[in-house]
C-alpha cells in the first residue's frame, strides 16, 4: 500500500499557509503556497497574531485547491499529514487542528512530522531515491544545523547555530542595508552586482574540533562597517552613518562580502564533516536559505570535486511547503507509525 499513497500534507508554522497532495513520498501532484509577506512587510518581521488569523482565513481554500490541482477527492486520501512543530505556537495550532478535523471526519490516518527534519526531504520530492548514510544541512530562517541522516527519520545532531540562524542573519543584514522585507533574496540578489573581496568580514570558528556556527559576530561585523563605530554613550550612543550614506554599488559590495562570510562559514563545516565521514556520498540540503544563489553554486562545485549526490531542492521546496511535509509523512505512513488525536502544536523541533 505504501508506494501508491496519496498523503494530504499541511504547514503552518510560520507565514506559509500551505497545502500538498503527494503519491508515493516522491510525485508532487499539486504544491499550493498561500505567503503573508504582505501582511508583515510593514512591520519588518513575522507578526505572530497576524500570521495565525491570517493562516485561519487561508486554510480552507488552500487545502481545497491543493486537492483540486492534484485532482484528487478527500476520500482518495491515504492519510493527512502535518507540521507540527517547530513554529509559531498560534500559527502551528491552525495546521493540526485542521489536519486532526479532516482525518477525524474522513476516518483517515494522522501524522505529525517535524518542519526542520521535512526540510531535509525537499531533495527527494520529484527525484530519484538516494543513498543513505547522508549529511543533512538545514538552512532556514530558524535554524542552521548539520545532521548524519541514517534515514529520512533517524537524524543525529552534528553541529548548530550557538546564536542566530543564517537566514535570520540575512534579514537582520538586509534591515542594516535597508533592503526591505523579507531579506535573503534581497541581499542574494544584490551580492550578485557587488566585489565580496570588498570588506573582510569574519567567517566563525568555534574550534578545529566543533561543528557548530555563529552568526551573530558577522552581524555586528557588518553593522560596524556600514554605520561605523557608535558614538556617545548609554542612551545617547548612535551611528554617524548608515545606509543611505553609500551608494547603489557600495551597497552591493557590504552585500557580497556579508554573503561571502556568511556562506563561507556554512561550506567550512560541511567540508569538515565530510572529512569525517568519507563513508558518506549523500549531501541533503534543505530550508529558506538552500534557494540561495551562492550556496548553491558552492555546493554544486563541491559534489562535482568529491563526486557526491548533493541534493538541492528546487526552488517550490526550498522555502516552507507541505510538499515536503506530505513527503516525509509517507515513510510513517509505510511504516505504519500514526498519531492519535492528542497530537500537539510545540514551539522546538525535537532534533534541533
Ligand atoms: O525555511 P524558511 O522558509 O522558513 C523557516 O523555516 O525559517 O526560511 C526562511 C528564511 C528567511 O530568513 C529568508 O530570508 C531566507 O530563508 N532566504 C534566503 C534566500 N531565500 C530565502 N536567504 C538567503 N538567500 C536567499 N536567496
Ligand atoms: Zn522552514
Amino acid at each position: 500500500m505504501g508506494h501508491e499513497s496519496l498523503i494530504l500534507g499541511l504547514e503552518t508554522s510560520c507565514d506559509e499557509t500551505a497545502a500538498a497532495v503527494v503519491r508515493s513520498g516522491r510525485h508532487v501532484l499539486s504544491n499550493v503556497i498561500a505567503t503573508q509577506h504582505d501582511l508583515h512587510e510593514e512591520f519588518a518581521g513575522v507578526v505572530p497574531e497576524i500570521a495565525s488569523r491570517a493562516h485561519l482565513e487561508r486554510i480552507s481554500p488552500v487545502i481545497e485547491k491543493a486537492l483540486g490541482e492534484a485532482k484528487v477527492t478527500f476520500e482518495a486520501l491515504d492519510a493527512i499529514s502535518v507540521g507540527h512543530r517547530p513554529g509559531l505556537i498560534g500559527s502551528l495550532l491552525v495546521g493540526v487542528s485542521a489536519a486532526k478535523a479532516l482525518a477525524w471526519s474522513l476516518g483517515k490516518p494522522l501524522i505529525g512530522v517535524d518542519h526542520v527534519q521535512s526540510h531535509l526531504y525537499a531533495g527527494l520530492l520529484d527525484s530519484k531515491p538516494v543513498t543513505f548514510p547522508a549529511l543533512g544541512l538545514v538552512v532556514s530562517g530558524g535554524h542552521t544545523s548539520l545532521f548524519l541522516v541514517n534515514d529520512p527519520l533517524d537524524l543525529h545532531s552534528l553541529g548548530k547555530t550557538i546564536d542566530d540562524a543564517i537566514g535570520e542573519a540575512y534579514d537582520k543584514a538586509a534591515t542594516i542595508l535597508k533592503l526591505g522585507y523579507p531579506g535573503g533574496p534581497k541581499l542574494d540578489a544584490l551580492a550578485q552586482q557587488g566585489n565580496d573581496r570588498a570588506h573582510t568580514l569574519p567567517i566563525s570558528m568555534l574550534g578545529k574540533d566543533r561543528l557548530d556556527f555563529s552568526y551573530s559576530g558577522l552581524k555586528t561585523a557588518l553593522l560596524y562597517s556600514v554605520c561605523g563605530q557608535p558614538v556617545g554613550r548609554g542612551t545617547d550612543a548612535h551611528f554617524l552613518r548608515d545606509a543611505s550614506s553609500y551608494n547603489d554599488q557600495e551597497k552591493a559590495d557590504f552585500a557580497a562580502s556579508f554573503q561571502r562570510a556568511a556562506i563561507g562559514a556554512i561550506m567550512k563545516n560541511l567540508i569538515k564533516a565530510l572529512d569525517r565521514h568519507d563513508e558518506i556520498t549523500t549531501v541533503l540540503v534543505g530550508g529558506g536559505v538552500s534557494a540561495n544563489s551562492l550556496l548553491r553554486e558552492k555546493l554544486t562545485e563541491l559534489g562535482v570535486q568529491r563526486g557526491l549526490d548533493v541534493r538541492l531542492p528546487e526552488m517550490d521546496y526550498c522555502l516552507d511547503n507541505a510538499a515536503m511535509i506530505a513527503g516525509l509523512a509517507s515513510i510513517r505512513f509505510e511504516r505504519g507509525e500514526f498519531d492519535d488525536f492528542s497530537l500537539s502544536a510545540a514551539p522546538r523541533s525535537a532534533i534541533a
